[in-house]
């Protein structure tokens, strides 16, 4: 294979790479996988076709190349992926942070029909383009600080036409950016003054989830299981349809308490459960052998000031963990994805090591792409030229972005200011 006369001409072979540092390995990686990075030093990529083509030491390259590029000794790691975000919304939730920092918890204040409902109703007053406009600065600040695959989740509608739209204006971000994008249609709130939450349900079910199928707006469906959001019962049977629908199944649970979500996605072999700050320590060994990915995200506890998702024990217990943003006006105002990894590091106990396998593979994994997130040979060429040459320097310094450059699909990408830029 490494023979020069086997290998076709890459189009662009980069060198100068003090060290390349990525998950390797099929699938989720569980418990002390999580830690098992492979490092090379002076190490060299061919790109071709967008793709990884080769990847090894400089000195061994067998590669000719079309063109080459000396990266000036700066570390290389995979590019990050964000397995959880509501980048599409429209108002602001700055009346809910007044009232939280002067005592209100964020339960009371959706219980009051502010929160997240108060974003449905400023959401569903916005047009397309509007949504569009807004979410663009959010994409390139997240593309900047690392994440060269989103999530974007709808959910921010309460009636099957206003979730439609905003699935229409993340199909029409995708389009936009040189980023990967994954839709997931979220159910989120029902309407506070639904008389019948049957039918609200049995719309979704029969109108809204059909829909979203057929048109392929989303390849997953995610519910809000939550004393104050959907209970298990009515997730199952959401969730239910869903896979009818050959849509993948997620899961917001145990944020404030456990109600027995957890247990029910672990039971549909959902691709991940998000959040698990209220997870008990009899819940922490259920991961265990699970494909089912726990995503935790620790700009909620960060900026709601509740408990951390305890990260550190369900790795010890087995579990596969990923780590996201959840960047959304209300409970994380995150914009960074490294800086998420850099936070699960402080708050939920994960070493560098980890976290870096949390923001890659794994959170790859949760989106149901359980191959991506590696710098392997045959995988989009996505990948993160660091200002330094230790990659450990991504997740150490707070505040400022250690990134020196963001590759997508092979090609490196700049900000516009009116548009996401697409070079390919
Ligand atoms: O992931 N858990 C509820 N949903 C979002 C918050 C959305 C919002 O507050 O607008 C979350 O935390
Ligand atoms: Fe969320």
């Amino acid at each position: 294979m490494d023979d020069p006369a086997n290998q076709p001409q890459a189009d662009l072979l980069l060198t100068g790479i003090s060290e390349l540092v990525t998950p390797t390995g099929p699938g989720p990686l569980h418990g002390p996988a999580m830690s098992s990075l492979t490092q090379i030093p002076n190490a060299a990529i061919a790109v071709k076709d967008g793709h990884f083509q080769w990847i090894g030491k400089q000195a061994d390259c067998p590669i000719q190349a079309k063109r080459t590029l000396d990266l000036g000794n700066h570390a290389v790691v995979p590019g990050l992926i964000d397995p959880h975000t509501h980048a599409v919304w429209a108002g602001d939730r700055l009346a809910d942070f007044e009232a939280r920092t002067s005592g209100k918890t964020y339960e009371q204040i959706l219980a009051a029909g502010g929160g997240i409902r108060s974003t449905i109703r400023a959401t569903a007053a916005a047009s397309h383009e509007e949504l569009i406009a807004l979410a663009i600065p959010r994409l390139n600040a997240l593309i900047a600080s690392g994440a060269t695959t989103i999530e974007i989740k709808s959910g921010y509608g309460f009636t099957p036409a206003a979730e439609l739209r905003q699935l229409e204006a993340i199909q029409s971000l995708a389009a936009l950016t040189p980023a990967h994008i994954r839709p997931t249609h979220r159910v989120h709130n029902p309407p506070s003054n639904v008389a019948d939450r049957a039918d609200y349900l049995s719309q979704i079910q029969q109108e809204l989830i059909p829909e979203v199928a057929r048109r392929k707006l989303a390849t997953a469906v995610d519910i809000f299981v939550e004393k104050e959001a959907f209970q298990p019962a009515e997730a199952e049977s959401i969730l239910n349809t869903a896979l009818t629908h050959d849509l993948a199944i997620k899961m917001h649970s145990e944020q404030f308490h456990a109600i027995g979500g957890l247990e029910l996605a672990l039971r549909l072999m959902a691709l991940s459960v998000d959040h698990l700050e209220a997870c008990t320590p009899a819940q922490h060994v259920l991961f265990a052998g699970a494909n089912t990915i726990a995503t935790i995200l620790p700009g909620v506890s960060l900026h709601l000031g509740i408990p951390c998702a305890p990260g550190r024990s369900l790795i010890d217990n087995g579990a596969a963990v990923a780590v996201g943003t959840d960047l959304n006006p209300g409970s994380s105002p995150l914009f960074s994805t490294s800086a998420a990894l850099a936070l699960s590091i402080r708050l939920n106990g994960l070493t560098a090591a980890e976290a870096l396998t949390a923001g890659t593979a794994n959170a790859a994994a949760a989106l149901g792409l359980p191959d991506a997130g590696r710098i392997e040979p045959g995988q989009p060429a996505d990948f993160l030229v660091l200002s330094s040459s230790d990659w450990r320097d991504l997740l150490y310094p707070l505040g400022i972005n250690s990134i020196r450059q963001v590759w997508i699909s092979g090609n490196p990408w700049t900000p516009s200011d009116q548009q996401l830029e697409h070079e390919a």
